[in-house]
């Protein structure tokens, strides 16, 4: 068995904006990161995943990269980001940074210089530039959309003035995708992952892994518009096949060609010393095709983001676990498990319940694998509600306001309900807090056995100490009646679900004894288990 530290490790998501802000600017800071490290390191997880902190004119919450090798002055310095690393690695945490491969920002010199360069040129060969299609050019040269809403072309002016060539960009006009058949572009990622390599950096979360290879550029789309649909967060109640269904085919995600980068990265890695990991944000479908991602010479893990979008649903949430498990164990990788991240609404706000909220994520600390932790996760924060005017996400912007985007997920953090705003600056935060939040400020539930807070650091300290959950053994299921999970981890973990909204009974073994609960309510005698409704239990026997 490879034991290797990220098999069945729990990774906490740093979104640097909304963290911690120490200059007073509303901006969450590295600084900030380097103070709040002891906190991370008592909640009971293994690494921290920071978005990114690179220079960047900030369209796309820092996703669009202008210096892939620096650090922007609202984030820190290099030092910072030196400090980080070695203070992480004092306390015993992993450090992963996040790669922005698909695209560039619009102020990246590369673009700068493709587009005072003319057609054809090298310049305009690191990115994808084509004449548009009709008598005159006006059209885009082919139908696709970008995932942000509205076309993924946009028109230049040559530097004469006159109408010009396109580009191409699946996200924001400002985020034009490089073109990965060109050598100069993989070149220049390989300087990259080593520049941070190099500093200590334990992995990388790759953006969009499955969007680099364009190989159909001119293809058009049979079904554009309900792409982007099949691709909302919040677009609950779409089962599998029909997001399947609406996801197979697209002519610039999935091709063949990722691999090769990506087996080319493996071998990067692995000359380094360390365990140096990586896990792939690639939406593929159907799921099987998820696997071919972390092939033993490819990366290490891809995120599944099964319970991201989950019905709160017994039937289909073991479905979604046996055919994780399955799929990944056919190519030796681990599972990974997320249940928030900084583009989709939060457990409590998505599931619309906080006992339903703890009950899946109780659940999910109980699986074989890698779980991802997102900032404000712990603490049970619910997405804040955002007025139209101080909405800053490009996708409020590209619809027209359809579609609110993801301004709600990454609200700052409240620290200290005593302090102006909630501790995390000293001034108004880029995103404005709920009052409610007062209460579930770290402060205030540090002090409460009962809090969110409190709950997860049991269960993460539990995963840390328990035989059947500190590695990645098999589970047994057993037989439950509808609407229940029942299961075992080897080496003697049983975990019970209810996902009803009324108390179930059941029998268990005669000498088992209560572990962890999800909430209160939970009565145990002689093998006979009652439940309350939305809740889970983890049994030792
Ligand atoms: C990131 C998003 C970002 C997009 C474009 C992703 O999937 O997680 O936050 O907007 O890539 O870079």
């Amino acid at each position: 068995m490879n034991n290797s530290w990220w098999r069945n490790a729990v990774i906490y998501q740093v979104y640097p904006r909304s963290f911690l802000d120490t200059n007073g600017d509303g901006d969450g800071d590295l600084p900030g990161v380097i103070e709040r490290l002891p906190y991370l390191k008592s909640l009971g997880i293994d690494a921290v995943w920071l978005s990114p902190f690179y220079p960047t004119p900030n369209k796309d919450g820092g996703y669009d990269v202008s210096d892939p090798r620096g650090v922007d002055p609202r984030f820190g310095t290099l030092t910072d980001v030196q400090k980080l690393i070695e203070s992480a690695h004092e306390l015993g945490l992993r450090i992963i940074f996040d790669v922005v491969p698909n695209h560039f920002s619009s102020d990246h010199p590369w673009f700068k210089s493709a587009l005072s360069s003319p057609p054809g040129s090298p310049e305009r060969a690191r990115f994808h530039f084509f004449d548009g299609r009709g008598a005159s050019g006006d059209e885009p040269p082919n139908n696709w959309n970008s995932l942000f809403g509205g076309p993924a072309w946009t028109r230049i002016a040559e530097s004469d003035g006159s109408f010009g060539q396109w580009y191409l960009h699946l996200f924001d006009a400002s985020q034009p995708d490089l073109n990965w058949a060109n050598p100069e572009v993989s070149l220049d990622f390989e300087k990259t992952l080593r520049f941070w390599l190099d500093r200590g950096v334990d992995g990388f979360r790759i953006d969009v892994a499955h969007g680099l290879a364009k190989d159909q550029i001119l293809v058009d789309h049979r079904d554009p518009k309900s792409l982007s649909q099949a691709l909302r967060l919040d677009f609950v109640g779409m089962t599998q096949e029909s997001r399947a269904g609406l996801l197979r085919d697209v002519p610039f995600f999935d091709r063949e060609g990722v691999h090769d980068i990506y087996r080319a990265w493996r071998k990067l890695f692995d000359s380094y010393d360390g365990d140096r990991m990586s896990v792939a944000e690639a939406w593929v479908y159907p799921s099987s095709r998820a696997a071919r991602y972390v092939r033993p010479d490819e990366l290490h893990q891809i995120f599944n983001f099964d319970f991201l979008m989950i019905d709160w649903n017994s039937d289909v949430i073991r479905e979604a676990i046996e055919r994780t498990l399955s799929e990944v164990a056919a190519v030796g990788a681990p599972a990974t498990w997320v249940l928030c991240n900084h583009d989709s609404p939060r457990i409590v706000t998505r599931l619309k319940d906080a006992n339903r909220a703890r009950a899946l994520a109780l659940l999910t600390h109980s699986l074989p694998g890698s779980i991802y932790i997102y900032q404000g996760e712990e603490l049970g924060l619910e997405d804040g509600s955002i007025s139209d005017e101080a909405r800053q996400d490009p996708m409020f912007f590209r619809t027209h306001g359809i579609d609110k985007g993801r301004d709600g997920c990454r609200v700052p953090l409240p620290w200290d309900a005593a302090m102006p705003n909630f501790g995390f600056s000293s001034q108004d935060p880029w995103l404005p807090q709920p009052a409610q939040w007062a209460k579930q400020s770290v402060n205030s539930q540090e002090v409460d056995p009962e809090s969110f807070l409190s709950f997860y650091r049991k269960s993460l300290a539990l995963r840390k100490s328990h035989p059947a959950l500190n590695h990645e053994t098999p589970i047994i299921w057993h037989h439950a009646p509808k609407g229940v999970l029942h299961f075992e981890r080897e080496w003697g973990l049983v975990v019970v679900v209810n996902t009803t909204d009324y108390k179930v009974e059941i029998e268990v073994s005669a000498t088992s004894n209560i572990l962890h609960i999800s909430r209160s309510g939970v009565h145990l005698a002689n093998g006979h288990l009652k439940l309350p409704a939305n809740s889970t239990v983890w049994l030792e026997s």
